[in-house]
């Protein structure tokens, strides 16, 4: 049996869809519970920003993350397969009147990605202080608790309706199936398995 952990919300859904297609089964977490068995699958539903946690120690087998988060956490995970769902991308956002100014002595930034944004301003050779904040990061330009932002963007919507803009994109991301090394290797087969299948269902979506 294989253990996967996926994150709450819209991605967890899409991921079931994924497996239901590839499995011709239901897959359907009864109201609040957390574990669902089914088959050969147990699958725990968990945060975003935990699945890699559940992954690296072996509590899952293997996980769904953004490819955001697994370059934020910088753990020794294996990445198996793009699943082309949860699309965003990782971006600086600035106040719509301001400009990133390379030559700046130090630039304050909030974030909750603290990893993403520090390599990011030091590949730019820029001084940075960061800011960790836990959600509504677009709020800190507006009042004046930071000069920029690291952050998500989906539609770009929090962004524009609050007069923030792009002024560059660190990466793109998407939802990727991960192992942990020492599961790949006990369950080879099994997961080679449920990888091609599932290649073959993304491939008939796409
Ligand atoms: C994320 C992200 C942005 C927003 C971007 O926040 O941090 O705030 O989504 O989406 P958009 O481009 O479609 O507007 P999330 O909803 O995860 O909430 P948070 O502020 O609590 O992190």
């Amino acid at each position: 049996m294989l253990t996967i952990a996926l994150p709450k919300g819209r991605i967890a859904d899409e991921t079931l869809e994924i497996f239901e297609k590839t499995f011709d089964t239901k897959f359907v977490f009864e109201d609040r519970k957390l574990i669902l068995d089914t088959g050969d699958f147990r699958f725990l539903l968990v945060r975003n920003q935990d699945v890699p946690a559940y992954v690296l120690n072996q509590a899952a087998d293997i996980g769904v993350v953004g490819l955001d988060v697994l370059m934020e956490k910088e753990m020794d995970l294996m990445k198996l397969m793009d699943l082309g769902i949860g699309k965003c991308k990782v971006c600086v956002g600035m106040r719509d009147e301001d400009e990133l100014d390379l030559n700046s002595p130090l630039i304050v930034v909030a974030t909750k990605m603290e990893n993403i944004a520090k390599n990011y301003f030091a590949s730019k050779a820029m001084a940075v202080k960061i800011i960790k904040l836990y959600g509504s990061i677009e709020l800190a330009p507006i009042v004046g608790l930071s000069d920029a932002i690291v952050d998500i963007v989906e539609t770009g919507d929090t962004m524009r309706q609050n007069g923030l803009k792009i002024v560059d994109t660190i990466m793109e991301s998407s939802a990727h199936l991960i192992a942990n090394k020492n599961s790949f290797i006990a369950n080879k087969e099994e997961i080679l398995t449920l990888y091609k299948r599932i290649n073959d269902t993304i491939k008939e979506i796409n």
